[in-house]
């Protein structure tokens, strides 16, 4: 009988015979999957693993201290946080074109990485937390592109690394499972999906540090209430979007004119279709209570309630 137990003894003896005494490297992206083949590898070889966290400044609030604190104190891991907001907004300066954020960020993530790499000497293997459908689907290359998925990961192709692959024969389910008996957190365990450009494909049009400072004050609300209502593992994704609109409202005896946020809540098995989810009332209601009371460049919550088809999960 297979159980979790044996994939983790069994894949950590793997590893380590591969490995021998060299050295690997692991680009971090605090998802689910990098997380778990990270802590994985680590049980197998210790401090012979170097993970590499990139912050593009367009993570939402408390990510990157929360990245910092399971890995390196709690797990007691050997991580590189590199801060590199700075460069990564100056590179989005006026740019509003969705696609061409994704490339913008996609390429400074791999000069970011690459740089760093290039600071830690010898390394012979990179960890990617592929998964089994992952193996399947760069199997069948469909051609029609959408949206350019650029993964925080992907990884520059003249690295010449060995792939350490520990997760290639697991769905997803399975990942969560081996990263509970690794004792992660619930909070990366179960935590919902999140595009690799991060909060610069929810601010529609130029992201600047004021709306993403504004936007992750919402978001971290309808996450809150989202789980606080226990609603958060059986809706697939839930977030704030700033449209860059503007709205009349009224505060007390004073006109306001501020941002409206749109709050995103979606079912799906695996993001490519998706149900808006039927959020119960009283639950809407305290997201839109406190966001507009808590955050005051915002005056008005509106409620996303598009499928996809034809709508997408993310806004742009
Ligand atoms: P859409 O918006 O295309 O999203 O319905 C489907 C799933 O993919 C995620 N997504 C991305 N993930 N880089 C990523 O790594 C991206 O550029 C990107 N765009 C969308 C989205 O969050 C959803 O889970």
């Amino acid at each position: 009988n297979w159980t979790m137990g044996s994939f983790i003894e069994q894949t950590v003896a793997e590893v380590r015979e591969k490995v021998g005494g060299r050295r690997v490297l692991c680009a971090l992206s605090g998802g689910v999957d990098s997380s778990v083949a990270a802590v994985l590898v680590h049980r197998a070889i210790g401090d012979q693993l170097t993970c590499v966290f990139v912050n593009h400044g367009l993570l939402r609030k408390g990510e990157a201290e929360s990245v910092q604190e399971i890995f390196r104190d709690r797990f007691n891991m050997n991580l590189v946080y590199v801060d590199a907001s700075e460069r990564f907004l100056n590179k989005l300066q006026g740019v509003t074109d969705p696609e061409r954020k994704r490339k913008i960020i996609g390429e400074e993530f791999i000069r970011v990485f690459e740089e760093e790499a290039g600071k830690l000497g010898e390394i012979d293997f990179l960890v990617q937390g592929t998964l089994y459908p992952d193996v399947v689907e760069s199997g069948t290359a469909t051609a029609a592109v959408i949206k350019s998925h650029h993964n925080v990961g992907g990884l520059p192709e003249d690295m010449r690394l060995s792939l350490i692959e520990p997760l290639r024969w697991l769905f997803k389910d399975e990942v969560r499972k081996v990263g509970e008996e690794l004792g992660m957190p619930d909070r990366i365990v179960w935590r919902q999906p999140f595009p690799g450009p991060g909060l610069a494909v929810r601010i529609l049009g130029e992201v600047t540090r004021d709306k993403i400072a504004i936007l992750q004050e919402a978001d971290a609300i309808v996450t809150e209430e989202i789980a606080r209502a226990g609603l958060d593992r059986e809706i697939w994704q839930y977030f704030a979007v700033l449209p860059n609109l503007y709205s009349v409202g009224v505060m007390g005896d004073e006109r306001t004119y501020a941002h409206t946020v749109a709050v995103r809540a979606i079912y799906s098995h695996d993001g490519m279709t998706a149900d808006w989810a039927k959020i119960p009332y009283p639950v809407l209601e305290r997201i839109s209570s406190r966001i507009v009371n808590e955050v005051k460049e915002i005056n008005r919550v509106v409620y996303d309630i598009t499928s996809k088809p034809p709508a997408t999960i993310e806004w742009e």
